[in-house]
């Protein structure tokens, strides 16, 4: 079967063709991320009609990337939540009418089992069952994959998500949006030993995170610097980004090795935007090694939102007889 996938939850609207024989097929993607750069952060009412101006050209634009035409699409993936209402909107309408326009099934997809499923489009990919780490602009969880619909939240974040700690520390830092790539960036340049920020949680005993107060601790570091020194040097700025990034890094791989003890299994696998860091990449691998286990990662252009991944876990959802049509709920331990 082949399925067509929509995705528009955020600033990102992706459409993509998956096979649930020969996995994906063709891939497209606009990101809105050059027009709401000015703004500082998405704007919910432009990201909605920028996904209604893109969403039909992409469409197109996969089909003649796989050669195909739209009588030999088999059923319709799209995502369902969570995200921006208006942009969800505009996936959700499209894909309904297209599946509707050709009496196709139409699969909802939570947003974040594409994530979660995303690093099976790897090669190699990982077998079930691993401990999936994932961590988004939204959302930052531990999860226990068992199989395609069988998933276990082992903790979650009590506040912000790490995007989230990137972006809010990278936007006091007047680094821009999307604030986690350009702090990652900085902090190549830095020394992440010239500031002692805390590790939140990191030895609470559980799998749970908290990064608010971080944010918090990155604030007073730069009021009292700005105090003594008047403006940060380009040196300050980059080691402060670097500090920041080694805190959110320490926390999220102590707890996925935690998470990898407590359940016993070997494969970690990492998922959302944050796993596009490369010292996140770089950190896990060496943990991993040292417990003889295997981390494994989607390719770096699927780590973010895409398309792709919401073709694909309606493909492997078709495949395991768990495709809920629409009206139906996914059993996603994870809240809306
Ligand atoms: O998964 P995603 O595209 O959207 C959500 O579902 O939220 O994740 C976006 C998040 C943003 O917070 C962004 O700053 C962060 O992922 N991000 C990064 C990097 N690339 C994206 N954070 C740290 N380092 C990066 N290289
Ligand atoms: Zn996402």
């Amino acid at each position: 079967m082949i399925i067509i996938g929509f995705e528009s939850s955020c600033d990102e609207t992706g459409v993509a063709l998956a096979c649930t024989e020969k996995g994906l097929l063709a891939h497209a993607l606009h990101s809105q991320i050059a027009m709401h750069r000015e703004y500082g952060g998405v704007v919910p009412e432009l990201a909605s009609r920028d996904h209604i101006r893109r969403i039909l050209p992409l469409t197109r634009q996969v089909l003649e990337q796989a050669g195909l035409g739209m009588a030999d699409i088999n059923a319709v993936a799209y995502t369902a939540g969570p995200g921006l209402a208006g942009a969800l909107l505009v996936g959700a309408s499209v894909a309904q009418s297209f599946a509707w326009a050709r009496g196709l099934p139409a699969i909802p997809i939570h947003h974040l089992e594409g994530h979660l499923l995303s690093p099976l489009l790897a090669d190699p990919a990982p077998e079930f069952p691993f401990v999936a780490l994932l961590v988004s602009g939204g959302h930052t969880q531990l999860m226990r994959v068992d199989g395609v619909g069988t998933y276990e939240l082992l903790g979650e974040t009590l506040d912000d998500a790490a995007g989230e700690a990137f972006d809010k520390t990278a936007k006091l830092m007047g680094l821009g949006y999307p604030g986690g790539p350009a702090l990652s960036r900085l902090a190549e340049q830095g020394d992440a030993t010239a500031f002692d920020l805390p590790r939140p949680m990191m030895h609470s005993g559980d799998l749970d995170f908290s990064f608010s107060g971080l944010k918090t601790a990155v604030l007073t570091r730069l009021k009292a610097l700005e105090k003594e020194t008047g403006t940060l040097s380009d040196r300050q700025r980059a080691d402060l980004a670097a500090a920041t990034e080694a805190a959110i890094v320490d926390v999220l791989s102590s707890k996925a090795i935690k998470a990898m003890k407590q359940t016993g299994l070997k494969r970690l696998v990492v998922a959302g935007g944050v796993g596009a860091n490369r010292h996140l990449r770089a950190h896990l691998l060496k943990a991993m090694a040292r417990l003889n286990g295997q981390v494994f990662f989607p390719p770096l252009d699927l780590c973010t939102d895409n398309g792709a991944m919401i073709a694909y876990a309606g493909a492997l959802r078709i495949k395991a007889g768990l495709a809920v049509l629409d009206g139906g709920n996914h059993a996603f331990t994870v809240k809306p």
